[in-house]
Order: structure tokens, then C-alpha cells, then sequence
């Protein structure tokens, strides 16, 4: 669904957020393993503060393992609880009771101390429109929980969804805005189809993509397509030979740019070509980007 983030829309979903951590122990905040820097919300650390926080990568089948642990090592440095999942097949998910358990057991041992009741531990889970969210609470849940619009403010009452016997889950997740500011962001964005609508050209996602694929996986990309392009090959070129390898053309034999560049984001955002981060562990890109 998309989205158009208004600074209205932000402080309303902020403050519903912030209302939410109220009920809970700890956080489950959900990113995208594609892109762990870019799919997290600008303001998350001051939105979350101090309470306890796992950091969720969703999507870790559609990842490259290599950079996934280096992000994993990240996370861990910062002093997050990094897990990897899946959540479309239910990977690794018990991984997350795991996790919150580790993450509150102070809370809940200075509970036990002064004499109060064991209780489950009472979680939710945070991140930017089309993480994963729904899918992960219909995990969790075993059975399928009405998704709430993507809008922020579209309330409904909540409810704990019991998640084995340690867990309850909120199952309204927290949604809030993605990165807008940076244009490389938004491009990354779109290219994972976090953002599917046309807050970025798709022309200048998919000579993001190209380029991307001419540094990183060059063979590959070659082969997918059929054709013989370099690291340098200028990307009005590398569309050409697309065109051509698919005959991707218009009346008059002229190459059909539009097709070229929604097939190049289409076969990006389904794996088609390969599986791939395209947020890169290096902290001065990190730095570059903010
Ligand atoms: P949201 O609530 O955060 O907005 O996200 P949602 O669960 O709707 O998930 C967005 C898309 O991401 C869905 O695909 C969903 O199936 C997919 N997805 C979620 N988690 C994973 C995962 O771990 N791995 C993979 N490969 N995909 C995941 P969709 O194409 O929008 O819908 P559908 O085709 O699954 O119906």
C-alpha cells in the first residue's frame, strides 16, 4: 500500500508508538536484511529510548549471508540484540522468545526479587511499512491476525496474542516512517519494494540496480540477461543490450526503455538475478547516507 508521510502522519504514529511501549518489556524492532541501515525509521532510537530492544532481520532468505553476518556483527557492537528470520517461512523464529527472554531477564529477576508474580514477558514489534510486520505477528500467532492498514491511525483495539508460554505479543504493530531525506536511501527502498510507489523514478532505481550489479556481481548479471556488458559499460548502454537480449522494443525497432527498467527492478525486488545487500557494513557509507 502506499503511503504518502505527512509531518502530521509522523508525530500521530510517533506518539501511538510511544504509547504502545508503554505496555511492553521489550521491543522487537524489524528491518529489512537487504538493506539493515535503510529500512530502519530515522528517529528510532529516540522513539525507543532505553527499553529493552531486539533487532529483528526479516527477509534473511532473499539476503546475502556474507553481509548479513557482518551486519549481525554491527548490531551486536552497538549493543542490540541482533536476530535473523524469515518470516514468510518461519525461519529461526524461535529465536525471538530466545532473544526478548535475554534482553528483559534483569527486569524480570529484579521482578522475582521483590515477590511479584511471574507474568509472560509482553512485546511488540516496530518498523517502516512492508518489513514484514503482519506476516511476523501471523507467525508468531500460528493463525492470520486482519492486518491494520498500513496508515498510521487506523486504530483498532489491541489485543495479546500468546506466543508459546513466555511471550505476548501486541498484535498491532508499530509503524513508522522510512528514511525520506537521502536519495540513495529511497532508491534502495524501492529496489526491495519497501516503497513501490513514485516517490523515486524508477528510471534512476533501475541504473541504481545496474550499477550496482556491474560492481558487485557482474557474471551474474551477464549471464541473467544474456548479455556482454563492463564494471564501465555507461547504463543507457547496458538498457540497450537488454532491450536487444529481450527484445524489449518499440515500433520502429527502438529500444523500450519503460519495459527495460521495470523488468530490471522486477527481477531485482523477486531474486530473479540474485540474492543481495545492498547496504553495506563499511561505516562511512552508513555515515555518508545519514
Ligand atoms: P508489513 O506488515 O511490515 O507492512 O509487511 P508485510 O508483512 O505485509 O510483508 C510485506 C511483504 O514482505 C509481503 O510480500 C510478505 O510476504 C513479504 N515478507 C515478509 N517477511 C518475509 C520474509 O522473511 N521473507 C520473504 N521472502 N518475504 C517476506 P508481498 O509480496 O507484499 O505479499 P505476498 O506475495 O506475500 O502476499
Amino acid at each position: 500500500m502506499a503511503i504518502q508521510w505527512f509531518p502530521g502522519h509522523m508525530a500521530k504514529a510517533r506518539r501511538e508508538v510511544t504509547e504502545q511501549l508503554k505496555l511492553v518489556d521489550v521491543v522487537f524492532e524489524l528491518v529489512d536484511a537487504r538493506i539493515p541501515y535503510s529500512s530502519r525509521n530515522p528517529m528510532i532510537d529516540e522513539v525507543i529510548k532505553d527499553k529493552p530492544r531486539v533487532v529483528l532481520l526479516n527477509k534473511m532468505d532473499m539476503a546475502n549471508l556474507n553481509e548479513t553476518k557482518k551486519w549481525m556483527s554491527y548490531f551486536e557492537e552497538q549493543g542490540f540484540y541482533p536476530v535473523l528470520i524469515d518470516s514468510k517461512n518461519g525461519k529461526n523464529l524461535s529465536q525471538v522468545t530466545k532473544a526478548a527472554e535475554i534482553v528483559t531477564k534483569e527486569k524480570f529477576d529484579r521482578m522475582k526479587q521483590k515477590g511479584l508474580r511471574p507474568r509472560a514477558i509482553r512485546a511488540m514489534i516496530v518498523g517502516i511499512p512492508n518489513v514484514g510486520k503482519s506476516t511476523l505477528i501471523n507467525r508468531l500467532a500460528k493463525k492470520s491476525i486482519a492486518k491494520t492498514g498500513n496508515m498510521p491511525g487506523v486504530t483498532k483495539k489491541q489485543q495479546w496474542i500468546k506466543v508459546g508460554k513466555t511471550l505476548e505479543l501486541l498484535d498491532t504493530p508499530g509503524i513508522l516512517w522510512p528514511k525520506f531525506e537521502d536519495q540513495t536511501v529511497g532508491k534502495k527502498l524501492s529496489l526491495t519494494g519497501a516503497i513501490k510507489d513514485s516517490i523515486v523514478h524508477l528510471d534512476e532505481v533501475a541504473i541504481y540496480g545496474i550499477s550496482f550489479l556491474q560492481e558487485r556481481d557482474l557474471n551474474t548479471f551477464n549471464k541473467h540477461y544474456n548479455i556482454d556488458v563492463t564494471a564501465d559499460t555507461p547504463y543507457i548502454e547496458v538498457f540497450d543490450a537488454i532491450g536487444r537480449s529481450r527484445g524489449l522494443k518499440l515500433k520502429g525497432n527502438e529500444i523500450d526503455y519503460e519495459s527495460v527498467v521495470e523488468l530490471i527492478i522486477r527481477d531485482i525486488r523477486n531474486e530473479k538475478i540474485g540474492k543481495y545487500t545492498f547496504d553495506h557494513i563499511s561505516m562511512s557509507e552508513v555515515d555518508d547516507e545519514e
